[in-house]
């Protein structure tokens, strides 16, 4: 007998059907009748039977569908289909259920040369089919998980006391004052600048998020951000998220890296205590020349190690240090006046400590103007959180609260006073000590997904010359 389900009921035909993923975590009841939409991963026909594994997005696994091979005839991988059927207990032991199918639509046929096989594709060239490539079994579940991490996230800071802010994306300000701007025009007015002023995507929504710290004492944001810098590396986009926060009443470094270890181990945690959920997809989907078992261990080790050991945390010097005594030779040569290369921080947190890495106190010349300047000097009280394979994924600093030494700074660096009037005010009217930080989202997500390029975790990645889609 053929039961009608919740979903199926008249009162209820407006809403929206289960996806896969609910259907196996909350099965309904056996033989119940149900429509399920998805796209067909392969077709196996046997004599009298025919087996389809149908996929939709909402998790790794795919539904298996038995249906005569009449109604197989006509399907192949890759089309969109709807199909009717009543939920059994499989027979199989791959899968506990299957849809005993009754009736089979295609709602969408695919060219003859679909090029999404079932067969494992190169990540560089998934990247050439845009549109496409998030229908792979590796790239959805990349994108599930940002969703996952993104929500952990939420949560986070809702439970610290932090209030989620939308700072601004058109500004009149280079906060980093690195000139990486792109600058933003009305296409129809080449007279008169549209906002009467130079205008730019921001680099970074600090500025803004101090404003609101004065105001509301602890914010975030997470926002696309914007950089015309044009290197072409596996770790820079020209369009990436930038999870900022920004803290009043703090006045040491040490407060913003506890703060963002405790962050990202939340995060971690969720991961490691992950129920059979995304981060257990994520593993399931691993992909790699030296074989699944490795690539699974290998995420689960960082997991693991992420989570439990406190990470070390060194200054600027120190670090040159450890780089010059290393007897290493690096392509770029270590110099105190030149800052740490990519290929030395990764160096430092993945051959040294073997774990993500704090380094505080970088000289004045090498970062912008809003750091508050140490005792010495010489060195501002700032951070940089470098991670095996990755290198930096968050800057952060405590800023300089007095505006007499902002005047003085902004002045040394030739930096124009007028477009930062508004943000100078702050320090005008009941300045407090803050600080806050910057973690770019997709390096993150590189690290924690094991993915070695940003272009994988962002779902239509631009950068110089690219931006296609
Ligand atoms: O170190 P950055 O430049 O710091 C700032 O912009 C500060 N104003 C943030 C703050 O204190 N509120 O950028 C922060 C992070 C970097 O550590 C890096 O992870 C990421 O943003 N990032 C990029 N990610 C992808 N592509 C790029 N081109 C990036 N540039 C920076
Ligand atoms: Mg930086």
């Amino acid at each position: 007998m053929i039961r009608s389900v919740q979903w199926h009921s008249k009162r209820l035909q407006h809403s929206l059907a289960p996806n896969i993923s609910q259907l196996l975590k909350k099965p309904p009841a056996l033989d119940s009748a149900l429509t399920v939409n998805g796209y067909v991963k392969s077709v196996r026909s046997l004599k009298k039977v025919s087996f389809v594994d149908l996929f939709d997005g909402s998790t790794h696994e795919s539904l298996m569908c038995v249906l005569s091979p009449a109604d197989a005839e006509q399907l192949k991988t890759g089309q969109s289909v709807r199909f009717q059927g009543t939920w059994k207990q499989s027979k199989g032991k791959e899968q506990p259920f299957e849809l005993k199918t009754q009736a089979v639509e295609v709602l969408g046929d695919v060219p003859a040369n679909y090029p999404l096989q079932k067969k494992l594709h190169s990540l560089k060239f998934l990247r050439t089919i845009p549109t496409l490539r998030w229908k792979t079994g590796y790239l959805s579940s990349i994108l599930r998980f940002r969703s996952q991490v993104d929500g952990r996230l939420h949560r986070f800071f809702e439970d610290e006391g932090f209030f989620k802010t939308n700072p601004p994306i058109i500004t009149g300000s280079d906060c980093e004052g690195a000139g990486e701007l792109f600058q933003v025009e009305s296409k129809s007015k080449e007279s008169q600048p549209f906002f009467g002023k130079s205008a730019y995507l921001t680099v970074s929504t600090q500025l803004h998020l101090e404003v609101l710290c004065c105001a509301l004492g602890k914010v975030w944001s997470l926002s696309p951000t914007f950089r015309a810098e044009e290197s072409d590396t596996n770790r820079h986009l020209s369009e990436f998220w930038m999870l900022e926060g920004e803290i009043a009443f703090i006045d040491n470094v040490q407060q913003l890296t506890k703060f963002t270890e405790r962050m990202i181990k939340s995060i971690v945690k969720d991961l490691v205590e992950d129920n059979n959920g995304i981060a257990t997809n994520l593993l399931k989907s691993q992909r790699s020349e030296e074989g699944m078992e490795q690539a699974i261990g290998k995420l689960q080790q960082r997991w693991s190690s992420l989570y439990t050991e406190e990470w070390p945390c060194i200054t600027y010097s120190e670090a040159l240090d450890i780089l010059k005594r290393s007897g290493v030779k690096f392509q770029i040569p270590v110099r105190y006046e030149d800052g740490l290369a990519s290929e030395h921080e990764k160096w430092l947190a993945g051959e040294h400590f073997h774990s993500p890495v704090f380094v505080v106190d970088y000289p004045k010349e090498m970062k912008p103007f809003y750091m508050k300047l140490n005792d010495d000097n010489s060195t501002v009280a700032c951070f940089d959180l470098l991670v095996p394979e990755v290198g930096e994924i968050i800057g952060g600093s405590v800023r300089e609260h007095s505006l007499e030494k902002l005047h003085t700074e902004i002045e040394q660096r030739g930096m124009n006073k007028q477009d930062l009037q508004w943000y100078l005010s702050t320090r005008e009217n009941a300045t407090v000590p803050h600080g806050g930080f910057g973690l770019g989202f997709e390096r993150l997500l590189c690290y924690l997904s094991g993915v070695s390029n940003v272009r994988d975790v962002v779902p239509f990645p631009r950068a110089h010359d690219e931006c296609e889609a």
